[in-house]
């Protein structure tokens, strides 16, 4: 019996050969049985097994298409999944890293889709050299690309025929669903060379001059049917551009199919503008799909922000999530101040809201106290809001007071408001002790909290405590000053068994309390998946009560981050992690990066 195995791989490897040195698949092949057919897969690269997939006659793939509608023995249904095992290998050769990462249906698709962003990433590059005059179609692709497709032996046949960019554009291109382009591309003859592509994501990058403007529009009205998710990153973009950009998505003038939008890292030409470029605002008020729009990170001025939100109210636009994070808004919600509410303008914004709207994001603008009170108002026009981010923004403890009768309000009426991210907003004891005790008395508690990064110190321990005994699910507390005395509070207020999830207590110099806290929180039927109790100067004595406290947690702790705690006794951590390492799914405690040791926030 030994020889038939031997005798069939060399048979194969004989096949093999043939296929790779012809670049021919011989018909005969496919009368094969089904299990050697998807044994001879298995040793092709990929542009042998294309062609042998591609070469395959009609009844057979027809046979394969029938796998969507169920209507398959046993064996049609293995062969078709075999194939995609062979193009799994393939791309695992060429991108192991990768392979766990994702989780594609069609590694087919995945691995031509990314064969090709390799091609156009490296045709860029040679694209980008001073010297460089030709079209790009023809820019040629190095061996080092060609012999992950190609068997290496075989390469040097090949070169000709498969060298040119547009070879590879041409044939690979209907796989391609999402592609990053740089602007050096977004030539016209782009539209050419990606014509078989239908495209559903499209990224582009340093887009700067109007003829690279004209080349993404042919490109944006050519894929107008596919595309769902548009991202610019790093361009230069007048109120011209920005128009025509937005006037190649919309079908007919009428609708466009984008439900991702994203300008981010870049610079408008206006970034204080008295009106927002009209294709914008045709572009809100066609978009019925329009799900995210992204404005990050673009210097915009106030003005800008405040036209985006009131064009948005205008259209009643269907959108889910707004983020206009990290840019200079101070003062961009003025319409919404309490004086100006009783006058003109608030007659014009009545019974306007964004419904759908579910998602704000307005981290790092400069916002202060003021911008917080309007915030308070222009919230009362996004009735449907679940999460508001309004990090590293200077509004004070006066910013947070001056929301706190929203949160009451949203409670009251039975708002979805669930999440709040106060994160590095310079907020102080007083003020977050206020917001926690109105937080603890809300009919519909928050979901969850950020608090982190704000000097708050032990004091805030009393009222955080009473906090976490409430529905409280995910609690961030990172870095406010904790201290030994802030857990010892804690241990004594809060209640066993909280509904907490998540919660992140690290670079708190917490020390040993830390480790009672756990053991507190995690006695009587606890919920708690992950804590991160990192950097916190906890004494290697405080080993012997978290072991404690993983007894109790029976299996529900995931993971459990107690890197950055400087224990210099190796073997009683070793032990820690060896007694829980099934019933924790992760102990991480040798930290990789010893310089954020450093890194603690204490009492002021
Ligand atoms: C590749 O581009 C060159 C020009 O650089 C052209 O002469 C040649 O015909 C192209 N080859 C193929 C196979 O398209
Ligand atoms: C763009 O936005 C994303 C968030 O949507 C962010 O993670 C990223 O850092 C931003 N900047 C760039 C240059 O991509
Ligand atoms: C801190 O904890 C929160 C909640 O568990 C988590 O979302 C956040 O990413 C953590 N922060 C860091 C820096 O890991
Ligand atoms: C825990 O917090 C530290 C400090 O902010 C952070 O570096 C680390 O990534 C966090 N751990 C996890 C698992 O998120």
């Amino acid at each position: 019996m030994a020889e038939a195995p031997s005798l069939l791989s060399l048979c194969i490897a004989l096949v093999t050969d043939e296929i790779v040195q012809r670049d021919d698949v011989p018909p005969a092949l496919y009368d094969l049985p089904p299990d050697l057919l998807d044994t001879l897969a298995l040793q092709l690269p990929p542009l042998a097994l294309h062609n042998l997939q591609s070469g395959m006659p009609f009844e057979l793939q027809n046979e394969d298409e029938y796998d969507n509608g169920c209507l398959v023995d046993g064996r049609k249904r293995r062969r078709s999944s075999n194939f995609n095992l062979a193009w799994k290998k393939n791309f695992n050769l060429r991108w192991s890293k990768l392979t766990d990462a994702i989780q594609p249906v069609d590694w087919q698709q995945i691995y031509w889709e990314r064969h090709l962003q390799s091609c156009l990433d490296e045709a860029a590059e040679i694209a980008s050299l001073p010297s460089f005059s030709k079209c790009i179609g023809e820019i040629e692709m190095s061996d080092s690309i060609l012999k992950y497709i190609a068997s290496e032996k075989s390469i040097h046949f090949w070169r000709a025929k498969y060298r040119n960019l547009s070879y590879h554009c041409q044939e690979f291109g209907c796989y391609a669903l999402c592609l990053m382009l740089q602007s050096v591309l977004c030539v016209s003859e782009i539209c050419h060379i990606l014509r078989s592509c239908k495209l559903q994501k499209l990224v582009l990058r340093w887009i700067r001059f109007p003829e690279q403007v004209n080349g993404l529009c042919k490109l944006l009205s050519q894929n107008r049917e596919t595309l769902t998710s548009l991202e610019l990153i790093h361009c230069k973009l007048s109120s011209t551009s920005v128009n025509s950009i937005c006037d190649a998505l919309i079908h007919n003038r009428k609708t466009h199919g984008i439900l991702h939008f994203s300008i981010n890292a870049s610079h408008f030409d206006e970034t204080d503008p008295v009106a927002l470029p009209s294709g914008l605002v045709s572009f809100f008020s066609s978009g019925r799909y329009l799900y995210s729009f992204k404005l990050c990170d673009n210097d915009l001025g106030k003005n800008f922000g405040k036209l985006v939100f009131h064009t948005l109210l205008d259209a009643s636009s269907c959108l889910s999530a707004l983020d206009l994070s990290e840019n200079k808004m101070t003062g961009w919600l003025s319409n919404f101040n309490r004086r100006s509410l009783t006058g003109l303008q608030a007659s014009s914004m009545v019974g306007k809201s964004l419904q759908s709207l579910r998602v704000l994001s307005l981290r790092g603008n400069g916002l202060k106290k003021d911008d917080a009170d309007n915030l308070r108002y222009a919230l009362f026009h996004i009735p449907n809001l679940e999460f508001l981010d309004i990090s590293d923004n200077p509004i004070e403890d006066d910013g947070i007071r001056n929301l706190i009768p929203y949160f009451i309000e949203a409670s009251e009426r039975s708002f979805p408001f669930a999440d709040l991210n106060l994160e590095n907003c310079e907020l102080s004891c007083d003020g977050v002790t206020q917001l926690l005790n109105v937080l603890s008395t809300l009919r519909k508690p928050l979901r969850s909290l950020s608090v982190a990064d704000n000097s708050l110190g032990s004091s805030v321990a009393g009222a955080l405590g009473v906090f976490m005994g409430k529905s409280i699910q995910i609690l961030n507390v990172e870095g406010i000053g904790l201290g030994p005395c802030g857990f010892q509070d804690l241990v004594e207020g809060v209640t066993e068994g909280s509904n907490i999830v998540n919660i992140n207590i690290s670079k708190n110099r917490g020390g040993i309390e830390i480790a009672t806290f756990l053991l507190k929180l995690l006695s009587g039927g606890s919920d708690l998946v992950s804590v991160n109790a990192s950097y916190n100067l906890m004494p290697v004595e405080s080993l012997d009560i978290i072991r404690s406290a993983l007894k109790i947690a029976k299996g529900k702790l995931e993971l459990l981050d107690l890197r950055g705690n400087n224990w210099d006794d190796q073997k009683a951590q070793d032990s820690l992690v060896a007694e829980f390492q099934n019933s924790v799914k992760k102990i991480l405690i040798y930290s990789s990066s010893p310089t954020l040791d450093g890194l603690y926030d204490g009492d002021p």
